[in-house]
């Protein structure tokens, strides 16, 4: 026998060992992004605004530059102008997207602060496949203006209904076009802008199987699980999950795929922007959301992320499906 079979044979009895001993672990770490080495894997995008914002979104060397984006606090600091008064091109901040992309999986997100909620800004944490909205998007935390509570949304192409859900039912294909998409706000203040700050953020996890999508939220000063802090997440233990989507007519599988993560903060735009008349507060504050954002630069200052850290864990479990994927690996 060769010392190359050996060598062989050797890794594939470890990795059965290792498979065994976690039989209730059905997820295994694939990537882990943090302070040491986050702008090494999510990229900035350049280009102008897909959802018409009131933004300019800056390269790496200007966000570093500007003190945009950068390391801080041991976390992953993604904030925005808040000190120019009438940028022409629309009020800087960035957007990072991963290089990788995933389909099924666990992404758990712990994050520290989120933009608190402004009138005018627009923040969101998702997820999103090419060819949109053909291989779907996924928005784990996303709101605008004042809002208290994050939506969790869900846009694909025609054909696309969930239906035995308790958080939101509906056609995430709406209204033709994914435009719209599926979803509901969450029933819970401390998930989203400033309430989530004033708590110290928590944890937010997307777990996404064939069956289902689902999105958990554990505030910090409520109960984290364990096992997430052991690096060895089971959503089995967690309990109800804050949204999840499931039943109906949708090929989970045929309409998602290959998501890249994305964080960014813009203003205004298809959505901020488009309802900026039905705010009582905001539209009090000045005609025009590009106004607003335009002539207040200050009131930016907490729109910021600090991401402790964005864990990817891959879909493994006990299954043969699982081991043969180790050995081949
Ligand atoms: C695996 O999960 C089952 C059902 O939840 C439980 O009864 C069993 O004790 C768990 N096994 C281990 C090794 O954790
Ligand atoms: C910009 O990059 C330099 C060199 O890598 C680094 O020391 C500095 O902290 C960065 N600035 C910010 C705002 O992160
Ligand atoms: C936001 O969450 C709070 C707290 O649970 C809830 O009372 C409220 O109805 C939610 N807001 C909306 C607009 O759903």
């Amino acid at each position: 026998m060769s010392l190359t079979k050996n060598l062989v044979r050797l890794s594939g009895v470890l990795s059965l060992a290792v498979t065994a001993q976690a039989q209730n672990n059905t997820y295994t770490l694939q990537d882990s992004y943090d302070a040491t080495n986050f702008f090494d894997n999510f990229g900035f995008f350049e280009g102008p605004d897909p959802t018409a914002g009131f933004v300019q979104y800056v390269d790496a060397a200007t966000a570093n530059s500007t003190g945009l984006a950068g390391y801080a606090n041991n976390g992953v600091y993604l904030g925005v102008d808040y000190q120019t008064a009438n940028p022409t091109a629309g009020r800087a901040s960035v957007r990072l997207t991963s290089a990788k992309s995933y389909t099924h999986g666990l992404i758990i997100a712990d994050i520290a602060h989120q933009p608190a909620a402004t009138c005018g800004s627009w923040p969101a944490f998702w997820t999103f496949g090419p060819s949109w909205p053909h291989s779907g998007e996924i928005d784990i935390i996303e709101g605008v203006n004042l809002q208290t509570n994050s939506s969790i949304t869900l846009h694909t192409a025609a054909g696309c209904s969930f239906s035995q859900d308790s958080f939101a039912t509906g056609d995430c294909g709406a209204p033709g076009d994914g435009t719209q998409g599926c979803g509901a706000l969450t029933q819970n203040t401390q998930d989203f802008g400033t309430g989530f700050n004033e708590i110290g953020g928590g944890v937010y996890a997307l777990q996404w199987t064939s069956d289902a999508i689902k999105v958990f939220f554990f505030p910090r000063t409520g109960t984290i699980p364990a096992d997430i802090a052991a690096g060895n997440p089971d959503p089995s233990n967690w309990g109800t999950p804050t949204a999840s989507f499931s039943g109906g007519s949708c090929d989970i599988d045929a309409n998602f795929m290959n998501h890249n993560i994305v964080f960014d903060t813009t203003f205004c735009g298809v959505w901020a922007g488009q309802v900026w008349g039905a705010d009582p507060v905001c539209s009090a504050k000045a005609p025009t959301c590009q106004e607003y954002v335009a002539n207040n630069p200050a009131d930016f200052q907490d729109s910021y992320w600090l991401i402790n850290y964005v864990k990817v864990f891959g879909e493994t479990g006990s299954s043969k499906r699982g081991i043969a994927k180790r050995f081949n690996a």
